[in-house]
């Protein structure tokens, strides 16, 4: 049985509500979002990410969706994934997880693997999610063949709606 651990300390959950969703409740919830999950180009953002635990599910479920052009297909699918969190400790390590769960999928180039890193070096941020105004992600245009993306930043509080402050991301 796979246990994971849900609590890092007693501190961090009065102070930030660090309680990670176990495995089953994740797949549970992905398995609502299936067939986006699977949609290499369908935009995901985890706005209290913590280490990933979606995040890592939903590209764990893209990356298996592959069939053809891995490596440029594989960052594109990384490339759909934002996340945020106000502790940086858990922004490196869910960096470090999606780039684990990237990179063990299929064999990379070094040149792909810099892209991975730099897509989620601007992905996935340091911030406080309830000041949209304030964080800034990248969005990303592949060109044919091309595994380096241009990236064009825009701040996230562009994507709310301004009278409910909702995120107005719409699931395809
Ligand atoms: C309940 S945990 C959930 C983590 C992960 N989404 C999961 O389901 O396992 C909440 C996370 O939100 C982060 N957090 C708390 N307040 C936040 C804020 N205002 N902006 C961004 N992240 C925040 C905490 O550091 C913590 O990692």
């Amino acid at each position: 049985m796979k246990i994971s651990v849900q609590v890092k300390s007693r501190e961090r959950v009065a102070s930030h509500g660090e309680v990670f969703t176990a495995e089953r409740e994740v797949k549970a919830m992905c398995n609502l979002v299936a067939a986006q999950c699977r949609d290499i180009h369908a935009t995901f953002l985890e706005p209290a990410c913590g280490d990933g635990n979606f995040l890592a599910e939903i590209l764990t479920r893209k990356l298996s969706s592959i069939t053809d052009d891995h490596e440029r297909n594989s960052l594109i699918a990384l490339s759909s994934l934002y996340g945020i969190d106000i502790l940086d400790d858990n922004v490196n390590a869910c960096r470090q997880r999606l780039f684990g769960i990237w990179d063990s999928h299929a064999e990379h180039s070094q040149p792909a693997k810099i892209q991975a890193a730099r897509i989620l070096q601007h992905n996935i941020v340091c911030g406080d999610s309830l000041k949209p105004a304030s964080i800034t992600f990248t969005e990303w245009t592949f060109r044919d063949d091309d595994i380096v993306p241009e990236g064009k930043e825009f701040v996230l509080a562009s994507l709310m709606k301004e009278d409910t402050q909702q995120i107005a991301i719409p699931f395809e």
